[in-house]
């Protein structure tokens, strides 16, 4: 299965709103390395306490980058690692995602999440529920600015259609039921249609007779093993409690990706089932739902040179690569998109602009929708240098010229060959890399266009048995397609969608006519006549005049009850549209099939070598499924701080945003009024902290454990100069940015009033 660039980082960072600019240097205005005190020794120069002798390993510990699987946790290379570093928790305890604590962090969907109370509470973070905020805003109470408290239970508020929280049930190796036999399908289009049969098959028996229970197929190491994973999908979520964007979103796009940072990146959902216990609709009559297991708040306080672990649920990584689909991302994919991420970005900074004449209502989606597009900018242009400074790609070529080294080995000649034929298939890839991705960003451009070709596609799958159809169109999805319809009614607008369309298109242009012959299906003229901009605005003018898509009965109608001849007589210009590249579209996909099907087991085999050459010691790519992190509280440099404090706040904030503190937030640090919630070291409430975690998109809101399992913080970023390890990890430059429970404690206590909270937290309220 081939790993696509496009999208899938930012579909997460995007899911979870996002945007920034960078600020580059470690060190902080002030804030402590926290070594030295409270008898654990050490200050960050070398000392070693007595009373901790496992102090001396976790400050040599430098974290070789590995977001592990629970049943990678079983290696001894980690028990070991975690006995030096003075770890109580029993590995055994990291190897069961059944068990406390894995069991307690759940998906969120692009963001993970922890429950924090036998009543169902989860934590994650802020900018993960600025979906839920939206959808509850009002023209007097913007909840996106202002937070959320519910003061009980009945206070709480629908988190929107597509809000689930989903808790791991069950792991099964299913990789033989997957692959046996598979090469002997001689013909890869029926080879990619058995696999989709067999990950189906799978997925019936398992959900069969059990609602509330969704089983997902999910690959890992490329293909090389396979594992079904059954949820709790929970879909009756309410938003619970939420600091104020001055709070949660403190330093904006400013201090995104950046460190010292001081950014209370905290939220609070809670999941609700039915009576019975079991998933249900929403519905008033819905109980708090009642996790086996839950995190508990440490008290005590962590500081520099702590063990720390981050569970939770990264989206996707491109490190099990070869040399050279890495050095063609740099050279063509990376500039590629970021261009188009570039153009996009001044395009909704043009609508944004005073003198614009675009409605209020255009101006707030779109300052949402830049966020993104500034997050995912940033991220690309971070990767892209990242890979370009010092030794990243000297690095990459050293481990792919051993797993290849390893191949040439009497024995393996089955894998050199398999390298051999992957290698050519990604430089025929890379030929067509440019059409194909211009006519993805066209073809899927709009999001009329998507919803339309979504239509046909259903009407088309519909005629055939539940069990034949493709993947992702089944019974099972359709409740999951609708709530996607009902959040589109609230987020769609047509100013955007239609600059965003026109820009794909007018980008087009640029390819050879051969290249684009849908260019001239959606502009509406024949082969072989010429297309310019104007032509494209008339044909926009057209689609976004007459189409009926933006309501939402006429859109749920089509999607349940369409049938192919209906959608054919249909006067709507989007569907006209679909129904017209739907069979160009097809031919693609089953091209585009074949290829995944002969791949699969390409690089599988490519994986396989890499984990050999690498001593069985190196994790899966990020696939949306549960890992493990760990490593320590670490700054950059020794010596550097590696928190933040609340002072920090005074000599930074502006009065506007986004540094514009809560006057009474900035009235408690100049009375000092820190309450319980100070460390002793500091001698005020620390905020950010960070370490040397490996984590990418969808690791937003993963809780950050103490050595005993204990919640201490949330992850909720990293930093430009390490984003490139999504693609080579590098311990030097790589860091985790986290936000101290204290600080959300804190701030919950003295500030938000969220003293409920707080004691179903298991802490009481002090200020
Ligand atoms: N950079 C983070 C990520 O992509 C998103 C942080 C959201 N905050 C923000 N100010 N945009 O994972």
């Amino acid at each position: 299965m081939k790993r696509s660039l496009f999208f899938s980082t930012l579909l997460l960072a995007a899911a979870c709103g996002g945007g920034g600019t960078k600020s580059t240097t470690p060190t902080g205005g002030g804030g402590g390395d926290v070594t030295g005190g409270g008898g654990t020794g050490g200050d960050g120069t070398g000392g070693v306490s007595a009373d901790d002798p496992a102090l001396a390993a976790r400050k040599a510990f430098a974290n070789p980058g590995g977001m592990w699987t629970p049943a990678q946790m079983a290696h001894p290379q980690h028990a070991a690692q975690l006995k030096a570093m003075g770890v109580s928790l029993p590995a055994e305890n990291l190897t069961n995602p059944l068990a406390a604590p894995l069991n307690a962090v759940v998906s969120l969907g692009g963001c993970t999440g922890s429950f924090v109370s036998p009543e169902g509470l989860v934590i994650t973070n802020h900018h993960c529920v600025q979906g839920a905020l939206q959808f509850n805003s009002t023209p007097d109470n913007n909840l996106v600015e202002n937070g959320f408290l519910a003061k009980s239970q009945a206070e709480e508020k629908a988190a929107g259609p597509t809000q689930k929280v989903s808790v791991a049930q069950a792991f099964t190796d299913i990789t033989s039921d997957m692959m046996d036999g598979i090469d002997k399908i001689a013909d890869f289009n029926k080879r990619k249609l058995e696999l989709e049969k067999r990950a189906k098959t799978a997925t019936a028996a398992c959900e069969k007779g059990r609602p509330g229970l969704r089983c997902d197929v999910k690959s890992f190491f490329n293909g090389a093993q396979w594992t079904l994973i059954e949820y709790l999908e929970i879909r009756d979520v309410r938003l619970v409690y939420v600091p104020p964007r001055s709070i949660g979103n403190y330093g904006g796009e400013i201090d995104n990706w950046a460190w010292p940072r001081h950014t209370g990146d905290w939220a609070f959902y809670r999941a609700y089932v039915g009576k019975d216990g079991a998933p249900a609709d929403p519905s008033p009559d819905n109980v708090p739902f009642q996790p086996k297991h839950w995190l508990k708040v440490d008290q005590d306080g962590t500081r520099a040179h702590d063990f720390i672990m981050i569970v939770g649920y990264p989206g996707k990584t491109n490190r099990v690569t070869t040399y050279d689909e890495v050095a063609h991302d740099v050279e063509w994919a990376y500039p590629y998109i970021i261009e188009n991420y570039q153009q996009r970005y001044d395009l909704l900074t043009a609508m944004l602009a005073p003198d614009s004449n675009v409605g209020a209502g255009t101006k707030l989606k779109a300052g949402v929708f830049k966020q993104g597009v500034q997050n995912g900018l940033e991220k690309f242009s971070g990767v892209l240098a990242g890979l370009k400074k010092g030794d990243m790609m000297a690095r990459k070529k050293a481990v792919d010229e051993k797993v290849r080294a390893w191949a040439q080995q009497p024995g393996n000649e089955e894998f050199a060959a398999a390298i051999t034929r992957y290698d050519q298939m990604n430089a025929d890839e890379q030929k067509t890399a440019r059409v194909d991705f211009d006519r993805s960003q066209a073809v899927y451009g709009s999001a009329h266009l998507r919803n339309a070709l979504l239509f046909v596609r259903m009407a088309e799958e519909r005629q055939k048995k539940d069990a034949d159809r493709k993947p992702g169109y089944q019974d099972r999805d359709v409740p999951r397609i609708e709530g996607g319809q009902k959040q589109f009614t609230r987020q769609f607008d047509a100013t955007i969608d239609r600059a965003m369309f026109r820009l794909a298109l007018v980008r087009a242009l640029a390819l050879p006519e051969a290249d684009r012959p849908w260019l001239n299906t959606i502009v509406g003229v024949k082969k072989g006549a010429k297309i310019d901009e104007a032509a494209i605005d008339k044909a926009l003018d057209t689609l976004y005049k007459g189409t009926k898509l933006e309501d939402e009965a006429a859109r749920l109608d089509l999607l349940k009850k369409a049938t192919p001849g209906k959608l054919k007589a249909s006067k709507d210009p989007f569907v006209k549209l679909a129904v017209a590249l739907w069979p160009m579209l097809k031919a693609q996909e089953k091209k585009d099939d074949a290829k995944a099907g002969e791949m699969v087991l390409l690089s599988a085999k490519y994986a396989t070598a890499m984990q050999k050459a690498l001593d069985g010691f190196l994790s899966p790519d990020a696939n949306l499924t549960l890992r493990i992190t760990y490593g320590t509280i670490k700054p950059f440099k020794p010596g550097e701080p590696a928190y933040t404090v609340a002072s920090q706040i005074l000599a930074k904030d502006k009065g506007e945003e986004p540094f514009d503190a809560p006057t009474k937030q900035l009235e408690a640090i100049k009375a000092k009024n820190w309450g319980p919630y100070a460390d002793p070291v500091l001698g005020e409430v620390p905020v950010n902290f960070i370490g040397d975690l490996d984590i990418t998109g969808g690791n937003s809101g993963s809780a950050v454990l103490d050595e005993k399992g204990q919640l201490v913080g949330l992850a909720f970023d990293g930093n430009i100069e390490g984003v490139a390890s999504d693609v080579v990890f590098n311990h030097a430059t790589t860091r985790t940015i986290m936000v101290d429970i204290r600080y959300a404690m804190w701030v919950m206590d003295l500030l938000d009033g969220a003293d409920n909270v707080l004691e179903e937290l298991g802490v009481k309220p002090a200020l």
